[in-house]
């Protein structure tokens, strides 16, 4: 029998500390390429999560899957991780990595896809500002 495919959303929030910054280059650099994201000493942002799961729906529960377990898995693994933090000195993945949206939404989407049934596809978007957002799906490319 065919399933109907269905992407379900859980959309969370959290708010963190960053600063964007590469020690291989000099401050004026640093400077040019991040703007006031280079400020030494951190600012915040309100970033809004979504976090998208696409799969079948069951049949017993007519749920992709149960968005109270999504949400816990959440609040487990990815809210109890950045909220309130400062993302270059609290997170160890971004000792060596730049926080900015791109690197951030790829270590949210490493954190859930091991507690995500690999049936399902997993597809996360994370807004910096209401106007700017990132989406990692898994993808890679060889360089
Ligand atoms: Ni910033």
């Amino acid at each position: 029998m065919k399933k109907h495919k269905v992407a379900v959303t859980r959309h969370e929030h959290f708010s963190a500390a960053h600063r964007l910054h590469n020690p291989a280059w000099d401050e004026a650099t640093n400077r040019r390429l991040f703007g006031l994201c280079n400020l030494p000493n951190y600012h915040g942002h309100n970033y809004e999560l979504k976090v998208k799961v696409c799969g079948p729906i069951d049949s017993e529960t007519g749920f992709v899957m149960d968005m109270k377990i999504l949400s816990d898995l959440i609040q487990k693994y990815v809210l109890t991780v950045f909220d309130h933090k400062n993302l270059n000195i609290d997170i160890e993945a971004f000792k060596e990595l730049n926080p900015t949206a791109e690197n951030i939404v790829v270590v949210i989407y490493d954190l859930l896809r091991p507690h995500i049934p690999q049936a399902y596809d997993l597809f996360i978007r994370l807004y910096e500002t209401p106007r700017n957002y990132a989406d990692y799906w898994g993808e890679s490319i060889n360089e």
